[in-house]
């Protein structure tokens, strides 16, 4: 009996690309990051993303676009996520635990990748609520400091409480005993943070967009105002933010470039919005 009972019992079924959670963070009711382990035979830039999920109720699988938060030389792969209530995705993903499995499919693309711009002095990252993800990862990546004498990170959020994923990466890195030791004392000083909030008092406000278009970001932090000689940068928030900071960077004399034909800024969409 006991022989044939676990004949008819199905072999416990690893999903294909399974990888398993090591670590999960909630920073807010609506924003959480984690870590996964890393499959040895992926390879990515800085930058992309690529497709992650579940095993849905049919058997196939909800997967969605995630930008890969972690450094290339990481071995866990980290993810920063929205979690929407009635999301077929994060409405699940919000629970997973260490020790569960998630799909991730190895195959890393992107448009906000070092390659996609031409050499400069100054790159500048703009991005609003889970578009921070991928600058999580390239703010991590020495490449980036190799590459440029100054990076600057512009986050806005509506509250201060979404801006703490952000604001503890970039205090961790201006701490890393091993980047100032490759980069120099003043590391603090190669990497610029200019976070701000919209909708709660904060010490600074405003829209990236505002910012940038009235000086004020340049005003604050002591630098002059974008060249295209000089500046190049990385945009990645919802559609409209997009389509505005792609016009006030065109207004300085920045082009797009993509990964075959590199410029002076590149644009990356955070999620794809209702009705687009
Ligand atoms: P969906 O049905 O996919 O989305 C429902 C609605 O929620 C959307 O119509 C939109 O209005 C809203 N929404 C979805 N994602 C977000 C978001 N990130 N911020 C604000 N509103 C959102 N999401 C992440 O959380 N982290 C990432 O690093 C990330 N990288 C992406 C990279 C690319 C290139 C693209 C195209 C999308 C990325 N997304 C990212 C969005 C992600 O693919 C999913 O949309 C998200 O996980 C929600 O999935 P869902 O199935 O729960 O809901
Ligand atoms: P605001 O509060 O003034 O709308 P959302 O949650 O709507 O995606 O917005 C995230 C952040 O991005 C908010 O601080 C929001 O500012 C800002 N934002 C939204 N749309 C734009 C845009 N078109 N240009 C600049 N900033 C934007």
């Amino acid at each position: 009996l006991h022989v044939a009972e676990a004949a008819e019992k199905p072999a416990k079924k690893t999903l294909p690309d399974a990888q398993t959670v090591t670590a999960v963070r909630h920073w807010t009711d609506s924003l959480f990051s984690f870590r996964v382990t890393r499959p040895a035979s992926l390879r990515f830039r800085s930058g992309e993303f690529v497709m992650i999920g579940l095993p849905g109720d049919n058997g196939k699988p909800i997967l969605r676009a995630y930008s890969i938060a972690s450094p290339n030389w990481d071995d866990e792969l980290e993810f920063y996520s929205i979690k929407v209530q009635d999301g077929p995705l994060t409405s699940r993903l919000q629970h997973i635990q260490p020790g569960d499995e998630i799909i991730l499919r190895p195959k890393p693309v992107g448009t906000l990748v070092l390659d996609a711009l031409l050499p400069g002095k100054r790159l500048w990252f703009l991005a609003t609520g889970t578009g921070i993800a991928p600058f999580a990862s390239l703010m991590r990546d020495p490449d980036t400091f190799e590459r440029y004498e100054q990076v600057v990170m512009m986050h806005t959020c509506r509250t201060a409480a979404e801006l703490n994923y952000g604001r503890e990466l970039v205090e961790n890195l201006k701490n890393d005993p091993l980047l100032s030791e490759i980069h120099g004392e003043d590391f603090a000083k190669r990497l610029l943070y200019y976070p701000t909030t919209t909708r709660e008092e904060s010490p600074i406000m405003g829209r990236i967009t505002d910012n940038m278009a009235s000086g004020k970001v340049f005003q604050d932090l002591g630098l002059p105002p974008i060249t295209p000689e000089n500046d190049r940068a990385m945009i990645c928030g919802s559609l409209a933010f997009n389509v505005d900071v792609k016009a006030v960077l065109e207004g300085f004399g920045l082009r797009e470039g993509a990964n075959s034909e590199p410029r002076e800024f590149v644009v990356e969409k955070a999620f794809v919005g209702e009705g687009i």
